[in-house]
């Protein structure tokens, strides 16, 4: 099983083997470092290296750690923000072209899938968008006409694959749906054998050129610093400090997946039109059906019962299909771009070699896939139609941010040299094994976990990326900043960037202990 950024066990964690690179590590130049072994990096990583250049792929933690080991991998065309909103935004050939790049992308998971024969369960399946009341039956005729108008296959129908009562739905044919990480493990296999590299546990902290003149980077990571022609932060939402988190907020989504007592698993990708919106599919793994059921979405840090929403969804699943059992429950993170389409190019503020790819909404699978494509045609120097609907320099300056960053970005450490007593804390914080929660402590706020043997672990409150306190999240047992949504385990090791610092620990110490010492 591989690790992923929580607590809880993914359908697709449980169902992989731990991922062991075999690659060589050379200290000569890369042409591309890539910073994130998820959906993007990976398969940008086999793209450039069959094109001949030569690649490294740094993972903070291991591959699939993120977002690409929570996800539930729905391959869809049609997308969470709505083509009505994307033709309002961004006009008529723009919506287009994003029409385009998604079906470019499912066609390229497909071409991957065949030409490495990667086992992942992949199979194409209709998906299915359907109204329950007048207000939604109205905004589904509206994206109706605005699929056919950008050229999204669709249809009328009358029957959907789930058991709700409903006004109207449309179909969408040849969408797609696969295993995530055992997709993710094939490619990085055939990344490997065309002589790419991987590292795991390797974090990418920053980069400078490597002198004025040159275009070379000097990339510092956590395992020493690496030479490099381009660099790619395929890391979900880039590190540092960036106009970019000021236009991404970040949400959590809740996923179950559920064996039945009959054999009622719906096919096709189902979604009803709530706000957040619920969605449901089936997957066969070795043999076993499951069906997949999520939603229940809200900003990161800014729910108390993250638990909660475990039993809501479970509820809902219930009372709808005959549920058997509940084999998995996990929650992952995406990051919403509030114009509603990702950043797809050079990282703003950084040299123009340094690029990104950011802001997925609900649709990280497919538009990793748009991602790989068009950073590719980027850094080989190829025109690519969609580099100007996606890049991230459409972002307007923001009036103050640079001293709103220079006032933010001193590091934040508060608690150097002092300790606290752990009979004092037990007793002040009342909290049961398992529970964590932020307190005060004489001049002091620190954030306590208690972990399921009843030992207290504490850290400063204070996200290391631009000082908001974090807040506790019971389901997946870490530490979540509702700024810009970095996330930290209970001992306040990072699992989610933009931060790439730890949470700084707070020494406990037994006044017992102390005592007898003296
Ligand atoms: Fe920005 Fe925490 S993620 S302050």
């Amino acid at each position: 099983m591989i690790e992923r950024d929580g607590a809880r066990i993914s359908l697709w964690q449980d169902t992989v083997p731990a991922f062991e690179p075999a690659s060589v590590i050379s200290k000569e130049k890369y042409d591309v470092v890539i910073a994130g072994g998820g959906m993007t990096g990976l398969t940008l990583a086999l793209q450039l290296q069959q094109h001949g250049l030569k690649c490294i792929v740094l993972e903070a933690q291991n591959i699939g750690f993120g977002t690409t080991g929570g996800t539930t991998a729905h391959l869809n065309t049609l997308l969470d923000t709505p083509y009505t909103r994307i033709i309002k935004n961004f006009g008529m050939e723009s919506a287009r072209v994003v029409a385009s790049a998604t079906r470019a992308a499912l066609q390229l998971v497909k071409d991957n899938i065949d030409q490495y024969n990667i086992s992942c369960g992949f199979e194409e399946a209709p998906g299915f968008l359907f109204s329950q009341t007048d207000d939604q039956q109205k905004e589904l005729e509206d994206i109706y006409d605005a699929c056919v108008d950008v050229g999204v296959e669709v249809e009328l129908t009358g029957a959907i694959p789930v058991p709700f009562a409903f006004n109207k739905a449309i179909r969408i044919p040849r969408q797609a749906r696969f295993h995530p990480l055992r997709y993710l493990q094939g490619i990085a296999g055939v990344f490997e054998k065309e002589g790419g590299a991987i590292v795991q546990h390797c974090r990418v902290i920053s980069c400078e050129r490597l002198n004025d003149s040159g275009k070379v980077l000097k990339v510092e990571t956590s395992e020493g610093n690496f030479l490099a022609d381009h660099l790619v932060y395929a890391t979900h939402i880039p590190p540092g400090i960036n106009i970019l988190h000021l236009r991404c907020p970040a949400y959590r989504s809740y996923a179950i997946a559920v064996k039945l007592e009959d054999d009622s698993y719906p096919e096709g990708l189902i979604y009803d039109m709530y706000d957040p919106y619920r969605y449901y599919r089936t997957q066969e793994i070795d043999g076993t059906r499951y069906l997949i059921a999520g939603g229940e979405d809200h900003k990161t840090g800014e729910e108390s019962n993250t638990s909660g929403r475990f039993l809501k969804l479970e509820s809902h699943v219930r009372s709808h299909f005959n549920v058997a059992e509940v084999v998995h429950q996990w929650s992952s993170q995406y990051f919403e771009p509030v114009d509603g389409l990702p950043y797809i190019g050079h990282l703003p503020g950084n040299p123009d070699n340094v690029y990104v790819a950011t802001g997925y909404g609900g649709n990280g699978i497919t538009y990793s896939h748009v991602a790989a494509l068009l950073l590719r045609s980027l850094i080989l120097g190829y025109e690519n139609p969609y580099g100007e609907v996606f890049h991230p320099g459409r972002v307007k300056p923001v009036a103050g941010f640079a001293e709103f960053v220079k006032h933010n970005a001193d590091v934040v450490k508060q608690l150097a040299g002092k300790w606290f007593s752990k009979e004092e804390l037990h007793e002040l914080a009342g909290l049961a094994p398992g529970e964590g929660k932020v307190v005060q402590y004489e001049e002091h706020t620190l954030a306590l976990y208690k972990d399921d043997a009843g030992a207290l672990h504490a850290v400063n409150p204070a996200c290391t990326h631009l000082k908001c306190s974090v807040r506790w999240n019971a389901a997946e047992k870490s530490w979540d900043c509702p700024c810009h949504g970095s996330r930290f385990s209970f001992d306040g090791e990072v699992l989610t960037g933009p931060a790439v610092t730890n949470l700084e620990p707070a020494e406990i110490r037994s006044l017992e202990t102390e005592e007898k010492m003296r």
